[in-house]
């Protein structure tokens, strides 16, 4: 696609229908974040996101795609530990959860890991510029590779991931200025989220594409929809319906055959009491084997 000049698109994914709706509207990578640990699962950061929470997502999405690529994130310390933890936890999101390819966040501190990957016939996408993994050491979510020192670091940090064989590199929160020129340098395609219009390809995440998530509107993101509050609207209403007797109505309702509904009245309505005679302790015997024992009245 980077040849053709055709534009990747790749949104995050997190649960069976999500990655219905992503798949069906046609998005050529869907990546299992481990933003799901914030989006989904309610954790500050993605540190403490685990590899069990994570493979429980995958095979969630895996099930809902027909037509995507899918990545699956690598979360912290599934990977940083040594290269044979990764390749082990790695082969997990491949075997177990039936995604297609992984991501991991660095750059040269991580390309012998990626490598070893690779090697074991895995597709690695790498993730730079703001990690959010590191967001301690960063000291917050701030654009990345401002000085010309560190634009330097974050261009060899790609070149270190093409050359290790990864096949995609995601640019986060970088100038565009700078996602440029790595886009200009690398063959493999960029996938830029907060990197500029100039990335081979664009990510986003889906509760922030759809107002699905409160409070906070990343800057890089366009809101193309307001689901949360739809969602908000329309389970008021089912609220107020409840309490108000307005649902259910006849419509959500169902019917019983006159005749089956005539003898269950006529049975139950037998006085058939037995004053604990028969062992029942004053309960009314039902007439009617599908139904339980009435109490005393
Ligand atoms: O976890 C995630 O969703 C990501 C994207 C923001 C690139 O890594």
């Amino acid at each position: 696609m980077k040849r053709r000049g055709e534009r990747i698109v790749m949104l995050t994914a997190y649960d069976f229908p999500s990655a219905r709706l992503v798949d069906a509207a046609g998005a050529d990578v869907i990546l299992v974040g481990d933003t799901l640990g914030m989006v989904v699962l309610g954790y500050d950061t993605t540190v403490p996101v685990t590899m069990e929470e994570m493979l429980h997502h995958v095979k969630a999405v895996v099930r809902g795609v027909r037509h995507a690529l899918v990545v699956a994130d690598m979360p912290f310390m599934s990977y940083q530990i040594g290269a044979d933890d990764a390749l082990r936890n790695a082969a997990r999101f491949l075997k177990e959860a039936g995604a297609q390819a992984v991501k991991l966040e660095g750059g040269t501190t991580v390309a012998d890991t990626v490598r070893r990957l690779v090697d074991a016939g895995i597709p690695v996408m790498g993730h730079i510029g703001l990690t959010p993994q590191s967001l301690h050491q960063f000291g917050g979510y701030k654009v990345q590779g401002k000085t010309p020192q560190a634009a330097i670091r974050l261009m060899n940090d790609a070149i270190a991931l093409e050359q290790a064989g990864a096949f995609a590199v995601v640019l986060e929160l970088v100038p565009s200025a700078l996602a440029r020129l790595i886009t200009q340098r690398l063959r493999v395609p960029t996938i830029g989220i907060g990197a500029g219009a100039d990335c081979d390809g664009q990510v986003q995440v889906f509760h922030d594409l759809l107002g699905l998530f409160e409070g906070f509107v990343p800057k890089h993101t366009r809101q193309y929809a307001q689901v949360g509050e739809t969602i908000r609207t329309a389970l008021a209403a089912y609220a107020s319906d409840v309490r108000d007797g307005r649902f259910p109505t006849e419509e959500q309702s169902f019917s019983m055959d006159e005749k089956a509904l005539t003898e269950l009245k006529t049975s139950s309505d037998r006085p058939e009491h037995t004053n604990g005679k028969n062992g029942t302790n004053g309960a009314r015997r039902s007439a009617h084997p599908s139904f339980p024992a009435l109490p005393p009245r």
